[in-house]
This record gives structure tokens, C-alpha cells and sequence, in this order.
């Protein structure tokens, strides 16, 4: 067993968060494997001025205070999401709070925005860039538990870390802050857009960052149609095809399966990319689309990119496969690209919508 594997191995015995704070610890004392080599030229992809390396980045959740961009970076992701963000720190949701079905390769959390809040992940972003960091960052905006003003925190925290963001995420998707996924409905979402580009404009007056909105796998069709509505209206550049669900598949076997929360990993696979095609469809291919949930290997990764999918995300795979699991997805993915002939990944998003792709 190598080291990697001992490490994953003996994570794997801890309770998830004190796992979690460790691996982060870990990270910033460059325990981490060295800067990996170069991705292979089918892999990049051009989005919203931005030049991704590769399409495979690390989704929200994992590093929530942006305590570890650069390491979690040269472990070879495209591009890292941080957040979510709120306003003003909180504490979240009482322990024990995430909870990992083994038997499922999955998980489920409530963690309900815990964090720093947004000076301290502007302050370390901040110091991370001015140090010469390189890569691109998205990050994650949320609202405190207790506000009223769901528009006004979304925009805070917009204006706050928008000079630092290669693109930001309006989250109205997590199911542990409750009301939340009521934002998504149009009218809601469409002044929490409005609120966001304006404190945007406000500190970034010409150079903007992209808007991207994460949508969750329990949408209603008229739900999903509003959304793309949004979307196609120009207000929004892209969305996150999807968060955590708070169904639960009659098959899962781990034994703490009727725990609340949302569920993420291999039992999320499906929905989510049905999602992610029926977004697709909706939006006409119009819209770039961030495909996760449940990719834990190089196919489920092709598969996303043929539904629709120009990015991708992952977060659960990590836990049970660690770093090494980055490297493999990119390698299979260019095998699969040339398999089938494509000269560029671009070229392969949405192939399954197309009569002969
Ligand atoms: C422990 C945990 C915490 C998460 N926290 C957030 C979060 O703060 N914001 C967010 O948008 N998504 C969050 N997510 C959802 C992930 O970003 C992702 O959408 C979801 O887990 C599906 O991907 P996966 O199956 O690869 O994990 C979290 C997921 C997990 C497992």
C-alpha cells in the first residue's frame, strides 16, 4: 500500500470533519503529491475569456474558507470552487452533521454553511494572489441563516470577493439552510441576479467575473424551464448541474441512509445527469454547463461531457479514491476523446444530443 493509500485508509477510520480539517491541514504543510505534470492539449477548454487546462475541478464544500487554494490546485484540478461564502461567519448545523455511506460510495451532510464568512476568505484569497497564485478560482456566495434579505447577501458577498473570483456561483441549492432552495424559483432568483450584478458592476466596474447559478437535482420541470429561462435571458453565463439531493434512492445500503441532509457520490450519478441533459436541451446548448455529482471515474467524467457538460466537479470520489483519482479521470478522458475522434473536448460537449455525435 502506498503512502496515499495508507493515509486515505487511516482518514477513512476518523469521524468525516475532524477527517476533512486534517486533509486540509495536511494540504498547507505540502503533504500533498508534487505539481503534477502537464495536461494533455485535448483537455483545454476556453470559457468566458478564461483558459481552463482541464475541465476537472473540485466542487463547493471541500475547501469552504479558501484555506488551501494552491495546494488543492497543483493536485491537478482545472480550477478550484471555494465557498460556500456567507456574509457573516457561522457555526452551522450541530455535530455530528456528514456522514459517510461506505457501502454507497457516498455521503450525506448537513453542514448548513459553516464558515469564516467572507472578509476572512476575501483576506486569504487576497494574499494568496498577491503571492504569485496561479489557477482559476470560483467561488461559492451563500446567505446567513438568519438574514431576511437573501438578495443583500448574495450581492455582499458578491462585491466582496469579486475581484479575487475567475467566476462566481449563486448557491440557491443546498437543502440545509431552510428556505433556500425556495430561491429558485424565478422571480426570487431573478432579483438575488440582479442584487449580485450590481454590487459586481460596483467593484469591478469593466472586468466582471462570469455569474453562474447551482441548481439542485429535485426540480420541479416547470422549476428546471424558469431556470433556463434565466439563463437564455442573458442575465446568468452558466450553471451547476447539481448539488446534493435530499432524495433517497430505495437501494442505499450504508447505515446511515435516513440521516437529513443532502446525499452526494455514486447514488446522485443519475439524476444529476439526467438533469444535466434535460439543462442541456432546455438551454439549447447555449449555456456553458458545470456537470457534477457522482463522478468517480474517467467514464462517468465522458459521460457528463457528452450530456453536456464543458466543466466538471467532484467532491465524495475524493474522499474514497483520493488525489490519485484526478490524474486518472484526465488520462482516461483524452483516451476517450481520441477513441471516439475528437479533435477537442468542446467538440465532444453535448454529443449525445447530436444524431450522429
Ligand atoms: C461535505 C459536503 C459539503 C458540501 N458543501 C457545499 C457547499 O458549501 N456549497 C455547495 O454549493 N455545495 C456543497 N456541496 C455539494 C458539492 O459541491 C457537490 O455539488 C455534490 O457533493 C455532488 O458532487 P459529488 O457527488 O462529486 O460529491 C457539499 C458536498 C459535501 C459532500
Amino acid at each position: 500500500m502506498d503512502g496515499f493509500r495508507l493515509a486515505g485508509a487511516l482518514l477513512r477510520c476518523l469521524d468525516p470533519e475532524t477527517a476533512h480539517r486534517l486533509t486540509l491541514w495536511g494540504l498547507n504543510r505540502n503533504w500533498a503529491p508534487s505539481a503534477p505534470t502537464a495536461d494533455d492539449p485535448l483537455l483545454r477548454i476556453r470559457l468566458w475569456g478564461r483558459d481552463f487546462r482541464n475541465p476537472l475541478g473540485l466542487a463547493a464544500g471541500f475547501d469552504k474558507d479558501a484555506r488551501a487554494v494552491g495546494p488543492l490546485l497543483a493536485l491537478g484540478f482545472g480550477f478550484v470552487e471555494v465557498g460556500t461564502i456567507t456574509p457573516r461567519p457561522q457555526a452551522g448545523n450541530p455535530r455530528p452533521r456528514v456522514f459517510r455511506l461506505t457501502e454507497d460510495a457516498a455521503v450525506i451532510n448537513r453542514i448548513g454553511f459553516a464558515g469564516d464568512g467572507m472578509a476572512a476568505a476575501a483576506t486569504r484569497l487576497r494574499a494568496w494572489r498577491e503571492a504569485g497564485g496561479e489557477g482559476l478560482v470560483g467561488v461559492n456566495l451563500g446567505k446567513n441563516r438568519d438574514s431576511t434579505d437573501a438578495p443583500a447577501d448574495y450581492a455582499a458577498v458578491a462585491g466582496a470577493l469579486a475581484p479575487y473570483a475567475d467566476y462566481l456561483v449563486i448557491n440557491v441549492s443546498s437543502p440545509n439552510t431552510p428556505g433556500l432552495r425556495a430561491l429558485q424559483d424565478r422571480r426570487a432568483l431573478e432579483r438575488i441576479v440582479e442584487a449580485v450584478a450590481g454590487a459586481v458592476s460596483k467593484a469591478l466596474p469593466r472586468r466582471g467575473p462570469p455569474l453562474l447559478v447551482k441548481i439542485a437535482p429535485d426540480l420541479t420541470e416547470a422549476d428546471q424551464a424558469d431556470i433556463a429561462a434565466v439563463a437564455l435571458s442573458g442575465a446568468v453565463q452558466g450553471l451547476i448541474v447539481s448539488n446534493t439531493t435530499v432524495a433517497r434512492p430505495a437501494d442505499l445500503r450504508g447505515r446511515h441512509k435516513a440521516q437529513a441532509g443532502g446525499l452526494s457520490g455514486r447514488p446522485l450519478f443519475a439524476s444529476s445527469t439526467a438533469l444535466l441533459a434535460d439543462m442541456y436541451r432546455l438551454t439549447r446548448g447555449k449555456v456553458p454547463l458545470i456537470g457534477v455529482g457522482g463522478i468517480a471515474s474517467a467514464a462517468d467524467a465522458y459521460a457528463k461531457v457528452r450530456a453536456g457538460a464543458s466543466l466538471l466537479q467532484l467532491y465524495t470520489a475524493l474522499i474514497y479514491q483520493g488525489p490519485a483519482l484526478i490524474p486518472a479521470i484526465k488520462d482516461g478522458l483524452v483516451q476517450a476523446l481520441r477513441r471516439d475522434g475528437f479533435t477537442s473536448l468542446a467538440d465532444a460537449v453535448g454529443a449525445d444530443h447530436r444524431p450522429h455525435g
